[in-house]
C-alpha cells in the first residue's frame, strides 16, 4: 500500500524517541476504512471498530473522524471512546461475562448493549423491561478462526448464549416485555472463509421470526489480514456482494429491512503498525544465532501466546546478506519472536521492525519484569507525533502504597 510508513522514516522515528516503539499510520487506518465502505456499498451495512485492538486515544479521533462507529468491549472502553468525541449513539458495548453494575452504566450513557448471558438478560429485563433495546450476543456452535484461542463460536466456547437455548431466551423476553434490537455473533479473529459469515446470516435468517423488533443482525468482527507474505486475506468484495445480496433476500422473503453490524479491530489498524526495536545482543548456540532485542513478550504477545507470525526486517542493514535467527526478547522467561527467521545480517544495535503489529500489540502489553510500555507515534502524511510517552519509573510506582516494614 502506497501509504507505508517508509524505513527511513522509521529509522528517523526511532533515532528520535528511541525503542521500543510503536509507530502507527493513520493514512492506511483511512486506506482500510474506505476500501471496507467500498467493498460493501451495496449491503445496507455500519461498522464499529472493535477497539480492543489498538485504544489510544488520537487514534480513536481518527477513527471517529472518518466516521466510523465503535465497538467496546469494556466500560473503561465506552468511557475513551466517549472522551474520543464518539456520541453514545455511535458506541456499542458488546460484553462478555461482565458483571451487571457495567450494563446498567452502559445504559445510564445511553450505549448500545449487546448482552452474552441469559443471566444478565433476566437482570435486563427485570431492571428496564421493554424501555430500552437490546441487542443479544449469541454463541452459534461454529469453529472459526485462526486459532483456539482467538475462536470465539464453538460449543465449549465461553462466549454469547448457546442458540439451543432459544427458548429459554424467548420466555425472558415474554416475561420482561423485552425489545431485542439486535442479533450478534463473532465466531472468531482472523476468518478467511466467506461461507462462515454466511452460516452466520443463514442462522440469523432461522431465528427472525421469534424477534419481531430486529433493527440490526451484528456478524461481529474477524476479517483476516495476511500476515505472511503469501496469506490473503479475507475477500472483501466477495464478502459485501454476498452479504448485499443476503439483505436484500431478507427484505424481499421475510419483508424484514435490517441493518448488517461489523466489529473489524485487525482489518482497520493492522497494517497500519510497525513495532520498532533494537538489538541488544548476538549469541552463538549449537543449532542457531540468537538475536535478543530491547523487548519481550510485555510489549509484543502475539508470538508467544498465539504463535503468531509476524514479519519482521532488519531496516537498519538491509542491505546485509541473509541469515537465520532465533530471534527473543529481553524477558526473563522464554519469550521467542522468531524461529530459524531468515534476516539481512544483524549486528548489535541494529533496528529491527514488526510489520503489522498495530492491532494487538501495544494493547496487550504489561509491566512484567518492571517494564516500560513503549512510546507510541502517530505518522500523518507528513507529520508526526508522539501519542503517548513511554513509560518511566514513576508509572510503576504511582498506585503502590507504601507500608513500613515491621518485624516482631
Ligand atoms: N468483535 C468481538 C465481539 C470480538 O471479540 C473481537 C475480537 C472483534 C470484534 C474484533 O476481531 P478482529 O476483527 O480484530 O479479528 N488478540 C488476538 C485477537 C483476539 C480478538 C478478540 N476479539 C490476536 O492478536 O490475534
Amino acid at each position: 500500500m502506497s501509504v507505508q510508513t517508509s524505513d527511513a522514516r522509521l529509522l528517523a522515528l526511532a533515532a528520535e524517541h528511541g525503542t521500543p516503539l510503536y509507530v502507527y499510520n493513520v493514512d492506511v487506518i483511512s486506506a482500510q476504512y474506505k476500501a471496507l465502505t467500498q467493498a460493501f456499498q451495496a449491503a445496507p451495512a455500519k461498522f464499529f471498530y472493535a477497539c480492543k485492538a489498538l485504544t489510544n486515544l488520537s487514534i480513536l479521533q481518527h477513527i471517529a473522524a472518518l466516521g466510523c462507529n465503535i465497538d467496546c468491549s469494556s466500560i473503561n472502553e465506552a468511557h475513551l471512546a466517549l472522551r474520543a468525541g464518539f456520541s453514545p449513539q455511535r458506541i456499542l458495548y458488546t460484553s462478555n461475562g461482565i458483571g451487571f453494575a457495567e450494563i446498567q452504566t452502559a445504559v445510564a450513557l445511553g450505549l448500545t448493549v449487546n448482552i452474552d448471558s441469559l443471566s444478565n438478560l433476566d437482570k435486563f429485563g427485570a431492571a428496564y423491561g421493554g424501555t430500552y433495546p437490546v441487542g443479544l450476543r449469541l454463541r452459534p456452535n461454529i469453529m472459526a478462526g485462526g486459532n483456539l484461542k482467538i475462536s470465539t463460536g464453538h460449543a465449549n466456547s465461553k462466549f454469547g448464549i448457546p442458540i439451543e437455548q432459544m427458548d429459554q431466551v424467548q420466555a425472558l423476553r415474554q416475561a420482561h416485555g423485552l425489545r431485542i434490537a439486535g442479533l450478534h455473533v463473532h465466531t472468531g479473529s482472523e476468518v478467511k472463509d466467506l461461507a462462515v459469515f454466511m452460516q452466520v446470516a443463514e442462522i440469523f435468517a432461522a431465528l427472525l421470526p421469534q424477534f419481531p423488533d430486529l433493527v440490526y443482525l451484528d456478524m461481529g468482527g474477524g476479517f483476516k489480514v495476511p500476515y505472511k507474505d503469501e496469506e490473503v486475506g479475507t475477500d472483501m468484495a466477495a464478502l459485501g456482494k454476498a452479504v448485499a445480496d443476503f439483505f436484500a433476500h431478507l427484505e424481499k422473503t421475510q419483508g424484514r429491512k435490517l441493518e448488517a453490524w461489523f466489529e473489524p479491530g485487525k482489518y482497520l489498524v493492522s497494517a497500519c503498525g510497525h513495532f520498532v526495536t533494537s538489538v541488544n545482543v548476538i549469541k552463538e548456540n549449537p543449532t542457531a544465532t540468537v538475536v535478543g532485542i530491547n523487548t519481550g513478550f510485555n510489549n509484543l504477545i502475539r508470538p508467544m501466546f498465539y504463535d503468531a507470525y509476524h514479519r519482521i526486517r532488519n531496516i537498519s542493514h538491509p542491505q546485509g546478506p541473509l541469515q537465520s535467527y532465533t530471534v527473543v526478547g529481553h524477558i526473563c522467561e522464554t519469550d521467542t519472536f522468531a524461529t530459524d527467521r531468515p534476516l539481512a545480517q544483524v549486528r548489535e544495535g541494529d533496528v529491527l521492525v514488526f510489520d503489522n503489529a498495530g492491532a494487538y500489540g501495544f494493547e496487550m502489553g504489561s509491566h512484567y519484569n518492571s517494564r516500560f510500555l513503549p512510546a507510541q507515534v502517530m505518522v500523518r502524511g507528513e507529520e508526526n507525533f508522539l501519542i503517548r510517552k513511554r513509560d518511566q519509573l514513576d508509572d510503576l510506582l504511582h498506585n503502590q502504597i507504601l507500608i513500613a516494614p515491621k518485624i516482631s
